[in-house]
């Protein structure tokens, strides 16, 4: 613990060399890919795929747009239902339902059944038991922990692994002093012919709502899959999650086994136009997390006879130590973000020509140690001068974000407390933030005459410097394979949107700065995405508004949804899956 330094130099890890993404140049590849779909038996194997790649090949091939091949009457027509006016006023309707019922999840919850604030949860469950009758009917629907709900719609073929839908039922409370500064009141669903605004419609109730229609159509439609489909709804995602996704991830994990479902698709990442082309960026890894509390413990006394240095004064010589020095941006082979780079560089007519160089050098070399302090990672530093929502991607996040300190103007303070919030980069570990501090508070220690207790299982103590990490503490999640070259969940889901969209959509494997529900589900799935599936290419309002006044969401963004989960269920039905 206490001698890895983040900026060190560390062995770079002896990996087998990545596999070739795919094996042959451009054109042909969305080809196979689609042929494969077309005839799965009869190509029990893309032929290129075990050829030797060239550092040249692309990296970013793009599956071709995938339709589901049955599609009966009943169902070409439910899937031509969604664009219709009909549809469009009725999905309006009940997603506005679905915004009215004010399911906040506040911070300081108590215990469910004991804080009545939970309860409107169960009004939620009811109005979707109304708004979604057939479901209700004749899916199995199971509630986890009072209020998490599970609707298992069994697939003929039990040896195929079913597709998960998610979402969470909770939002963000509105605070009253924010109210007033909404253009619609928060919780009235207004509809004002573009948009259906508040809390909620966009995080993520529209994506609820639109994984209920997408089920109530298909049952309408006599669909009859294969493969089970779950869907699985959290109730608290906005604080955390342990009550909902924190209960719902294990009953699935006894149910299914490691890795017994085939792909989870959770709210998250969406659209992008970046360097002149349209993305489509479903999130396929997340950010680790950690916040490191770090109390000085000192001698009070009366403040007319001080010592040179109280509490206070040590725990600012640590925060400028801390801020001294930032993380440094690196991009290991499995960031996802050096998977958008070369999608940019190959699809993107404004990628800058550096970047376009530094990655061609970087596919060359196969032996790069990015992270090494002697060696800087050119690439990711380059990059990261496109901003701080883009050097983040690629790099530790660290921010003093509390603290506290002093009672009285004529105390000593005896005690301080900082709080150093943390956004761990893909390729590092939580540990790497603690062995960091405690390399910086050691000295500081050893200066003033206090014990440090680094991690050790002391929260504090007399004259001491003491760190420990928030119980909320998370590793990077494990990456979501984001194979083309063989039938993967990720190609499905990329041929589906250039189904929806076009293929003038670029897919690009995202990556997200925050946690979802999904933190809870590595072992249920290794296939999982983090991706909000709607788009409106006329209203392009990025997030629309999560987490502030004012959200709201696109009509056609969310009918959209619709049209990419009616496809997606069914491709993935039809998909053979390779693992
Ligand atoms: C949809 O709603 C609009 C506005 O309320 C209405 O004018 C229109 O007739 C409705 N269309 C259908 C097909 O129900
Ligand atoms: C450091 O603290 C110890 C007791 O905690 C004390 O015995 C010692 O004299 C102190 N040394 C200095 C240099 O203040
Ligand atoms: C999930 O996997 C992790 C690490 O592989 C393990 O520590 C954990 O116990 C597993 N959880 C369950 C529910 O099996
Ligand atoms: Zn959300």
């Amino acid at each position: 613990m206490e001698k890895t330094l983040p900026l060190q130099e560390q062995p770079c890890p002896a990996r087998p060399a990545s596999k070739p993404r795919n094996a042959i140049v451009g054109v042909l590849f969305p080809l196979a890919v689609a042929a494969y779909f077309l005839f799965p038996s009869s190509l029990p194997q893309i032929p290129f795929r075990s050829s030797d790649v060239s550092s040249q090949a692309p990296k970013c091939a793009q599956p071709a747009a995938l339709f589901p091949r049955d599609s009966g009457d009943e169902l070409s027509r439910a899937y031509d239902h969604v664009s219709t006016e009909s549809f469009r006023n009725g999905t309006i309707a009940r997603l506005s339902g679905a915004v009215r019922i004010p399911t906040e999840s506040f911070d300081n919850m108590g215990a469910i059944g004991e804080d009545k604030r939970w309860d409107i949860m169960y009004d939620f469950a009811e109005y979707l038991k109304n708004t979604f009758p057939r479901i209700h009917k004749d899916l199995k629907t199971e509630t986890v922990n009072t209020h998490g709900l599970v609707y298992t719609w069994e697939g003929s073929d039990s040896s195929l692994k079913p597709t998960l839908l998610m979402a969470h039922q909770d939002v963000v409370p509105v605070p009253d002093a924010t109210k007033d500064a909404w253009t619609h009141p928060p919780f009235d669903g207004v509809y004002d012919g573009s948009y259906v605004w508040g809390r909620g419609a966009s995080d993520c109730k529209n994506q609820l709502i639109a994984i209920m229609e997408t089920v109530e159509l298909l049952l309408d439609a006599g669909y009859k899959p294969k493969r089970t489909i779950v869907l699985s709804f959290g109730f608290d995602e906005e604080i955390s999650g342990r009550q909902g996704a924190g209960h719902l991830a294990p009953f699935l994990f006894d149910r299914y086994g490691t890795n017994g479902i085939a792909a989870a698709v959770d709210e998250g990442a969406t659209f992008e136009t970046a360097w002149g082309q349209l993305f489509a960026k479903p999130g396929v890894g997340e950010k680790g997390y950690t916040d490191v509390s770090v109390i000085v413990r000192m001698p009070g006394g009366h403040s007319s006879i001080p010592s040179d240095h109280t509490s206070i004064g040590v725990a600012s010589e640590l925060i400028r130590a801390i801020e001294a020095e930032q993380y440094p941006a690196h991009l290991t082979d499995d960031n996802p973000y050096l998977g958008q780079l070369y999608c940019g560089a190959e699809h993107a007519p404004e990628f800058p020509k550096k970047l376009s160089k530094l990655l061609g050098s970087r596919a060359k070399s196969s032996s790069m140690c990015p992270a090494s302090k002697k060696k800087p990672d050119y690439l990711a530093l380059e990059a990261a001068k496109q901003g701080p929502a883009v050097k983040y991607l690629m790099q530790t996040s660290q921010a003093v974000d509390v603290i506290t300190g002093g009672v009285k103007v004529n105390a000593l303070p005896e005690r301080t407390e900082v709080v150093v919030n943390h956004r761990i980069n893909v390729g590092e570990t939580p540990e790497t933030a603690f062995s960091h501090l405690t390399s910086l508070a050691k000295p500081l220690a050893k200066k003033y005459n206090l014990t440090l207790h680094a991690f050790d299982g002391t929260a504090e103590a007399p004259m001491s410097i003491s760190l420990s990490k928030s119980p909320n503490t998370l590793a990077v999640a494990p990456v979501t394979p984001t194979d083309v070259d063989i039938v993967s969940p990720y190609a499905v889901l990329a041929g589906t949107v250039r189904a929806v969209y076009g293929e003038d959509v670029v897919v690009a494997p995202g990556i997200m700065t925050g946690n979802t529900d999904t933190r809870y589900y590595w072992n249920v799935t290794k296939h999982i995405f983090r991706f909000g599936p709607g788009y409106d290419s006329q209203l392009d309002d990025g997030l629309g508004n999560i987490h502030t006044v004012d959200e709201k969401v696109s009509v056609t963004n969310h009918v959209n949804a619709v049209r990419w989960f009616m496809l997606f269920v069914r491709n993935m039905d039809e998909a053979v899956l390779e693992e």
